[in-house]
């Protein structure tokens, strides 16, 4: 069997892409015993240092050499540097030494990857959307959810986790801004889809599987947020920009200071308060995720 492959994607920023990746991983590895892989793909760190204190994240890394940024640096350069096993951290977070989710490792990021993006342009690389893939690929046996927490862009290491993955899962704030680029990040991603759907074989487009609800805030503005990417979501179903079985996955996660204050810690929000309202979310958010992909 091979891994559940998603990208997290939303070009707007502060959506929660991170939040959800983490998250709902660490949900589904700690409750649901599933082995979760996630791969960061942002120069900004984030999902790295939500599960690693940043010391521990620098003599990891190690200038690069063991993230993901180490991946497209072999290719740019003709190397062949990158080592899986010396790249990911197993069993993350670590308190004192002691692994809290066995079943949950991370590929960390490095601030580098910032540096790719010009890089692959100027080598003109036709098939640049490969890189992450053929690195992984190997891996994909091991894990039964691999999560790419991507940056807020359609660029090209977004579009590698696109064409690493199967499936991709949109986070929005319900409220007119971030629901105002719906339909065209729902464009992007099918075009680019379709460009390279002739290469993938055997393995499915990354259409929008789901969507998620973050920093929700029971108001008038919000369920009417709500509603409308569920009429949305209705209409780009039908238009087929998006997966048939595309849902919006509930419940929608609360703005909680639970959520905010956990990533001081670096610990997911369910070891961080197990009994407080974030916990609550994602642990029911991650059931009926676990039921959609299963159901796929
Ligand atoms: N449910 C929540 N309640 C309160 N704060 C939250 C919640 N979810 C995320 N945050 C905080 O909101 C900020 C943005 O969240 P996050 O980093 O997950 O978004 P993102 O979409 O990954 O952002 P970026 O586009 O920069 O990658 C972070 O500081 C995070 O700690
Ligand atoms: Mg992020």
């Amino acid at each position: 069997m091979s891994a559940t492959t998603i990208a997290f994607l939303n070009f707007k920023g502060g959506v929660g892409k991170t939040a959800t990746t983490v998250n709902l991983a660490a949900a589904l590895a700690h409750y649901h015993q599933q082995r979760v892989l996630i791969v960061d793909l942002d120069p900004q760190c984030n999902a790295s240092f939500w599960l690693m204190p940043p010391a521990d994240w620098k003599a990891h890394v190690d200038g690069g050499r063991h993230s993901s940024f180490q991946i497209f640096q072999d290719e740019i350069m003709g190397t062949h540097r990158f080592d899986f096993d010396k790249a990911v951290v197993r069993a993350v977070p670590r308190k004192g030494g002691i692994s809290m989710i066995s079943r949950l490792d991370i590929l960390p990021a490095a601030v580098q990857l910032i540096t790719i993006e010009d890089r692959i342009h100027q080598n003109k690389y036709a098939r640049f959307f490969e890189f992450l893939y053929k690195a992984l690929k190997p891996h994909y046996k091991d894990y039964d959810y691999i999560f790419f927490d991507c940056p807020p862009n359609v660029y090209s290491i977004s579009k590698n986790a696109l064409y690493a993955a199967e499936n991709c899962v949109v986070p929005y704030v319900p409220d007119f801004l971030s629901l105002s680029g719906f339909q065209l990040l729902a464009e992007q991603i099918e075009q680019f889809n379709d460009r390279i759907s002739g290469f993938k074989g055997l393995r499915r487009r990354a259409s929008i599987v789901g969507l998620l609800a973050s920093h929700y805030k029971a108001s008038k503005t919000h369920d009417q947020g709500l509603n409308e990417l569920e009429v949305t979501l209705g209409r780009l179903k039908s238009e087929g920009l998006t997966h048939h079985e595309a849902k919006l996955l509930l419940p929608p996660i609360r703005h909680l200071a639970d959520v905010s204050e956990s990533t001081n810690e670096h610990l997911p929000v369910i070891l961080h308060k197990p009994n407080g309202l974030g916990a609550e979310d994602y642990s029911k958010l991650a059931k009926s995720f676990h039921q959609h992909f299963q159901s796929l």
